[in-house]
């Protein structure tokens, strides 16, 4: 596809100029649709902003600001300042789980002033939608060149009434790798972005941010009453940001919506980013993919050299064989290079990313896969060894853009807070060291016309609008756990993620196992969901790079349920969330881009659920066959997880479907265009 910036409709006005004499003890602005309301003002030294929405509080009135080393911490003295800017526009993804995407906002810019030197004008900028709202800290008074240490961030966010949240412990081992609980919001201790809350009238939250850029990532304390501080992951020395002035903070955004669907549908977080920098990437094709991956997870062969060493050279070409005959346009290989021998999670400054184990020939297996259509898939495996990485990244992405590799999936498989960096320090996994190396591995891929899949990332901000090399990402357990997780993921897992994780950007959770059992007894051992639910999950988890991630002998044994897989698209014109329950269910649709059909996926937690879902998203007086796969009779996560029932029907947008779903199940459906 070609990228085409397209401006609909722009009408930046400046409603009513600053004129920093004027300016009131309390600045205001409203959302375009006047639903949302913010406030800003300053009180006993400290700046706060309060949000409410059509007339009732949301969020009451909480800290704004930052501290810097050597400074006393800072008390504001006035608003001595004001500007105010409305924009209605759209701009067109060049991939994306939408084509077009409206960005209509109002826009306030209030300029504090502080009694400290480098506090003494702090322009923070809101941003109103009418489904949440973001703002940013500029400190113009950081004189130019000098650099100054972040010690505190003040931002709070503090929700009215009560509300349960989705969450786990943030700053472990496994960095986003963990199970979600559901608690009373004011059992937050910390908890990663984003974070998603439920208030007692139903009106749901989501508190994270967007275009984190050479900063640490936001995570959220609690204070055991329901206010929640920004705490910035620290580098090991405890600042929290080195920043040469004057800059500009990421955004700390607050999507608001009166429903779960409506976090899902919210595109604040793109819209809050900067524009595409890198131009045409046409070059990257969204796609679905193979591997020689889910064979090392369940110990079929190895990522390390040896007798049933994966990446083979005739191993390779066997997936190259079944992808091209089935329509996939990649096959990733993991253990191609040297490194892997022994402890590589310990030993990651052995990893070779330019020297392969001699059974794979890597410019000949290249160009086998380029010839047949499905392109390898390149794997670089830092073991969080970012070091030894670096050093070796400017060869190994210039030799995959040699032998023709365009896409990389790179990995840090390392426990958090011991990644080393050049002076021996131990950094978290994504403090403002990683967010910065993280950057600097997307821009040298995007040099080299290489696009980013990244395990054991930053979490996203949705960057991928100003870098679209940077195509997905993990960043939550993913289903590798279902191979060898203690337990794996219950069924409930899927029916969170799009509401926490994947509000922050695509994920690459490699759905798609049919081998459900995989040879294991108990049921926390083996995937928890049913056959029609791995189906429905291409629809339910957005990547623009979706895995099918089982072996080719368990596709070729389900011809029935493979052909949903060979069908589903993975770039879409428009997706919309048309119910949900957080932890209880989710039904989405999607168009997929350039197509006349409709996909829809839905999927329930353990909890069999018989969901009536109106067709009204198809395009009236048109008539679609809908495909439909979904649970077979008597199935059930535990008992009978591969009963699949699959039917065809006649459709039009006036018709209704019954989503039938068994405990751990789902439904995917096609409705193809007649
Ligand atoms: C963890 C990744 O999430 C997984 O996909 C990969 O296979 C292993 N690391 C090895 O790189
Ligand atoms: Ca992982």
């Amino acid at each position: 596809m070609r990228f085409r910036s397209l401006t609909l409709l722009t009408s930046l006005a400046a409603l009513g100029a600053a004129n920093p004499a004027l300016a009131a003890d309390r600045e205001c602005a409203q959302s375009p649709d006047k639903l949302i309301e913010l406030c800003v003002f300053v009180k006993e030294g400290q700046a706060f902003y309060e949000v409410n929405r059509k007339g009732a509080a949301v969020l009451a009135p909480g800290a704004l600001g930052l501290e810097f080393k050597g400074e006393a911490p800072v008390r504001y003295t006035a608003i001595k300042g004001a500007r105010r800017a409305a924009s209605d526009t759209s701009w067109e993804q060049p991939w994306g789980e939408q084509r077009l995407i409206r960005d209509n906002h109002t826009e306030l810019t209030v300029t504090l002033a502080g009694d400290t030197p480098l506090n003494a004008n702090v322009d923070v900028t809101f941003r109103l939608f009418n489904d949440g709202i973001g703002f940013r800290y500029a400190y113009s008074a950081v004189p130019a060149g000098r650099e100054v240490a972040v010690v505190a961030e003040r931002t709070q966010f503090r929700p009215v009434g009560p509300q349960v949240a989705w969450w786990y412990q943030a700053q472990g081992e496994e960095r986003d790798e963990y199970l979600y609980t559901k608690t009373d919001a004011r059992r937050i201790t910390t908890a990663e972005t984003p974070l998603t809350l439920k208030g007692e009238n139903g009106l749901h939250l989501s508190i994270h941010e967007a275009a984190l850029v050479d900063f640490p990532s936001m995570l959220l304390s609690g204070d055991g009453a329901g206010t929640l501080t920004a705490k910035l992951m620290p580098w090991p020395d405890g600042v929290l940001a080195r920043k040469m002035g004057p800059f500009t903070t990421p955004w700390r955004t607050v999507l608001i919506g009166e429903s779960a669907a409506a976090l899902a549908d919210s595109r604040i977080t793109l819209n809050l980013n900067e524009p595409n920098k890198l131009g045409d990437v046409s070059w990257f094709r969204p796609g679905k993919y193979v591997g020689i991956w889910w064979e090392m997870h369940l110990n079929k062969s190895t990522w390390g050299s040896g007798p049933i060493h994966g990446a083979n050279n005739a191993n390779v070409k066997r997936y190259m064989d079944f992808a091209a005959r089935y329509g996939f346009t990649g096959v990733l290989v993991e253990g191609w290079n040297k490194g892997w021998d022994g402890d590589w999670i310990a030993n990651g400054d052995q990893f070779s990313f330019t020297e392969s184990y001699p059974d794979f020939d890597l410019p000949a297996l290249a160009a086998y896969g380029k010839e047949k259509g499905a392109g390898l898939i390149g794997h670089h495996e830092t073991a969080g060894a970012v070091v030894n990485y670096e050093k070796q990244l400017e060869d190994a992405m210039a030799l995959y853009r040699k032998v023709g590799v365009d896409r990389v999936k790179t990995g840090y498989v390392k426990h958090s807070g011991t990644i080393l960096d050049e002076t021996g320090g131990q950094q978290w996994f994504a403090g403002q060291y990683m967010v910065r190396h993280h950057l600097k591995v997307v821009e040298t891929a995007a040099r080299n016309r290489i696009a980013v899949n990244t395990h054991e990332p930053v979490k996203d901000t949705g960057l991928r609008r100003t870098w679209p090399n940077w195509v997905s990402r993990e960043g939550a357990r993913g289903q590798e756990f279902n191979a060898w997780g203690k337990p794996t993921n219950p069924p409930e897992h899927v029916t969170i993620l799009p509401f926490t994780r994947l509000l922050a950007g695509p994920m690459d959770y490699t759905p798609g196992i049919f081998d459900i059992v995989h040879g294991k007894d108990k049921i926390e051992a083996r995937v928890q969901s049913t056959l029609a639910t791995q189906l429905a999950l291409y629809v339910v988890l957005y990547s623009p790079v979706q895995m099918a991630a089982d072996l080719p002998e368990n596709y070729e044994a389900r011809p029935d349920a493979f052909q949903f897989i060979r069908d589903v698209a993975a770039d879409w014109e428009t997706s919309r969330t048309l119910q949900a329950e957080v932890g209880d269910y989710v039904v989405v649709a999607r168009q997929p881009r350039g197509g006349k059909d409709w996909f829809l996926g839905a999927v329930t937690d353990e909890e069999a659920r018989k969901l009536t879902q109106t067709l009204d998203f198809l395009t009236p007086g048109k008539r679609y066959e809908a495909q439909i796969y979904a649970d077979g009779a008597g199935a059930d996560y535990r008992t009978n997880p591969t009963a699949l029932k699959v039917e065809k029907r006649v459709v039009t947008s006036k018709d209704s479907l019954a989503l039938d779903m068994a405990s751990g199940g789902g439904v995917a459906v096609r409705f193809r265009a007649l």
